[in-house]
């Protein structure tokens, strides 16, 4: 049988991986700048990766949510510690749009409401809810359009105020840095503005940390960049470098109720030791300052690159923009350079995702082979 034929694939097979390096079936070894969507945060095969699930395998693998898992209380606790997001509560989930269904959920048996506030560009994942508040109207099928929401531009005060002010909006839903969108990013002054707006009128705000949260740009949400305190955070992604787990973070003031929230796998023994691992590499390889550290290097030194416009984006949830399109550029870079890079909404931007533990000889190797491209 052949495979529903919906990826554009580039011919590369990988075959095993380790930290930010993939091998392909010929030995061939690619630098992952890319990490399969920002996933990989902790770097392929790491140690305490493999230790923590090969240790959990060896006791229980799975349970469903019937049961106590100590574990789940274990990650919300490492969360809460290393995030410092005080007074939240987590539901675990299996994936960045199932984490950002439930949040839109949870919102809207809170205020009883079923208004929604998203923004132009934005992209929130596949599922029925995630892809309705998503901009992209290519990818919409007619189910998607039921729901209602409205897109607004980032910085848009006054559209925003305009439809906030009608007191029927159950949640307002931003990414701080948009990346499949293309690394743009509201100012601090919008986003304290929708924060207080949304106090006012009752409005959940969630912060979708889906792809910049976990340290990817430094911080460990990107939201904390603007000091403010969303009513739910949402995460996927390099929560599990590579196991599939998400999760949302629901303030103290949002009341649970049996049978609110549900999943069969969602925070699994495997997804917890999983996401348990990453949060130990973080904290052992100081992964939000060498995020930070790499910005600054990457900066200094690619803007060096000829027919670079600007770097976008913070930590290592990077943009390159280009003064051309970047699809063939892309392709030149895995198979001229073994580099993998990714691409994003905007054409001339090539977006870079690397795990969070990559060095400044990793940020030359795309220097030198940007150089050769585009000398
Ligand atoms: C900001 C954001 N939200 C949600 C999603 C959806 O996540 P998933 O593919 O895990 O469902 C993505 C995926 O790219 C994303 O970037």
């Amino acid at each position: 049988m052949n495979l529903f034929n919906v990826y554009p694939l580039y011919e590369m097979t990988p075959s095993h991986a380790n930290m930010c390096y993939v091998f392909d079936k010929k030995g061939e070894k690619y630098l992952d700048l890319y990490g399969g969507h920002a996933v990989i945060s902790i770097g392929h095969n790491h140690p305490n990766y493999i230790k923590s699930l090969t240790n959990q395998l060896n006791k229980i693998g799975f349970y469903s949510n019937y049961i106590i898992n100590d574990l789940q209380k274990e990650v919300a606790n490492e969360i809460i510690q290393q995030s410092n997001c005080h007074n939240y509560k987590l539901f675990m989930t299996n994936s960045g749009a199932e984490s950002n269904e439930n949040a839109l959920q949870v919102a809207s048996f809170y205020n009883k409401r079923e208004k929604i506030i998203a923004f132009k560009n934005s992209f929130h994942g596949r599922s029925n809810a995630a892809l309705s508040i998503t901009d992209n109207y290519k990818i919409k099928s007619e189910i998607n359009k039921k729901i209602n929401v409205i897109h607004i531009e980032f910085n848009d005060k006054a559209n925003f105020d305009k439809e906030i002010s009608k007191g029927d909006v159950s949640s307002v839903i931003f990414e701080s840095i948009q990346g499949v969108g293309g690394l743009d990013q509201p100012s601090t002054d919008f986003i304290k503005h929708i924060s207080k707006k949304c106090k006012e009128y009752d409005t959940c705000l969630i912060a979708d940390e889906v792809q910049s949260g976990f340290g990817r740009t430094g911080d460990f949400f990107a939201f904390q960049n603007h000091d403010i305190n969303p009513d739910i955070i949402c995460m996927a992604k390099g929560m599990g470098n590579g196991f599939p787990v998400g999760g949302i973070l629901i303030k103290d003031h949002i009341k649970p109720s049996f049978g609110m929230l549900g999943t069969t796998f969602g925070g699994n023994h495997l997804a917890c030791s999983a996401v348990l691992s990453v949060l130990k590499t973080i904290k052992e390889e100081s992964l939000l300052s060498n995020a930070k550290e790499m910005e600054i290097y990457f900066r200094e030194k690619i803007s060096k690159i000829k027919s670079v416009i600007k770097i976008k984006g913070r930590g290592l949830m990077l943009g390159i923009e280009f003064d051309f399109e970047t699809a063939q550029l892309r392709k030149n870079l895995i198979f001229n350079h073994k580099i993998f890079t990714g691409g994003s909404a905007n054409k001339n931007l090539l977006r870079i995702l690397p795990p969070l533990n990559i060095n400044k000889s990793h940020i030359d190797m795309l220097f030198n082979a940007l150089k050769e491209e585009l000398k």
